[in-house]
């Protein structure tokens, strides 16, 4: 069988351990296997080579991904969730044509809910297979419970956030730290918990400011240590109305300097999504590769690759128009934190 495989939407660390399984296993089994560059865009443009067992070698502990990606590109209307644009009509006629020419049986999808998305409508419009492995440092899909590159996201800001503390200790200030997660506040969640943070904001509990720089300049007062606020990038607070991506940890910083606290704001920004994977995530990687490959064999169509209870599970991707994976408020995580001293600024 021909089988192609791409990266879509923001990348992560272990994306170069699920194309080296995928490649090593199909190899192995006799079938041929095509890697398209910069996401979608390769498949409109015929940009792809044939992915040799030589190519991917070793490459399972590189950040980054061998392919290449593109966040969101021609399909965009159709990660969002709208009604196809002329833009992606015109760009799903190209794909047609490198699906027919390169005999393609299956893609491989490896994507955040958006991707995933865009590969589904692609893939039923194309009349190809879409086999759909789930990638995110928010670690936000529906119905998995863990995505590639997340522990590795949660490990390099833990080491970010001790770094930062470490200073904020010497110098008895308080430390702002802005944490990526878009909607979601899982990675700022294990990153608290993980690092002793004093403050946790997370977008599923708004939070008040006022309540906030009353609690920092009271613990501040008595001027024994200092304080590290993790701030989600999606947090907004209860009732002024802040809801937009990065507000809240300005909006706070500004606050806590005009209150005379010595308070620095750090973004950590694209660093968590770079880096040498951990051993977990390659070793997800690995799995959700070799069973991508099992799935096509099985002739599984339109399904993405999930892990519940920790167990691989073949999930249809239309289940993913559903909204991002949020964390309940009564999560075990959350229980941890409020359990471990740290406040939610509620
Ligand atoms: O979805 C992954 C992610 O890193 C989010 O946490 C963040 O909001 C977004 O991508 C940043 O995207 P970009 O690299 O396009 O700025």
């Amino acid at each position: 069988m021909n089988i192609g495989i791409l990266t879509s939407g923001g990348d992560c660390p272990g994306l170069n351990a699920i194309i080296r399984a995928v490649v090593l296993t199909a190899t192995r089994k006799g079938h041929t296997v095509y890697g398209f560059y910069d996401g979608f865009e390769g498949m409109v443009q015929q940009d792809c080579t044939q992915l040799t067992v030589e190519m991917v070698r070793s490459i399972e502990d590189r950040g980054g991904t061998i392919l290449g990606t593109t966040n969101k590109g021609n399909f965009g209307t159709i990660g969002s969730l709208k009604e196809p644009d002329q833009e992606a009509l015109n760009s799903l006629a190209r794909v047609k044509v490198t699906a027919q020419k390169l005999n393609l049986h299956a893609l491989i999808t490896i994507g955040g809910d958006s991707s995933l998305r865009i590969a589904q409508w692609v893939g039923a419009n194309a009349g190809m297979n879409i086999i759909g492995i789930p990638k995110t440092i928010d670690n936000d899909i529906q119905h998995t419970e863990i995505s590639v590159g997340y522990n590795t996201a949660v490990a390099t800001a833990t080491d970010a956030v001790n770094k930062i503390q470490d200073t904020g200790a010497s110098h008895k200030r308080v430390m702002v730290i802005e944490i990526m997660g878009r909607t979601a506040g899982w990675l700022t969640l294990e990153t608290a918990i993980a690092s002793g943070a004093d403050v946790v904001l997370i977008p599923e509990l708004p939070f008040s400011y006022e309540n906030v720089v009353e609690y920092i300049t009271a613990h501040q007062s008595s001027r024994t240590h200092a304080c590290t606020i993790l701030v989600a990038e999606g947090a907004h607070a209860m009732t002024d109305g802040t809801t937009s991506m990065h507000e809240a940890s300005k909006v706070l910083t500004d606050m806590l300097m005009k209150k005379g606290v010595d308070v620095r704001l750090t973004v950590l920004g694209h660093i968590q999504r770079g880096g040498q994977p951990t051993v977990f995530d390659i070793v997800l990687g690995s799995k959700l590769g070799q069973h991508a490959i099992e799935m096509i064999e099985r002739d599984v169509r339109e399904c993405a690759i999930m892990v519940q209870n920790g167990n691989l599970v073949d999930v249809p991707i239309k289940e993913l128009y559903a909204p991002t994976r949020l964390v309940p408020p009564e999560h075990d995580l959350v229980r941890t934190a409020r359990g471990l001293g740290m406040y939610f600024g509620e």
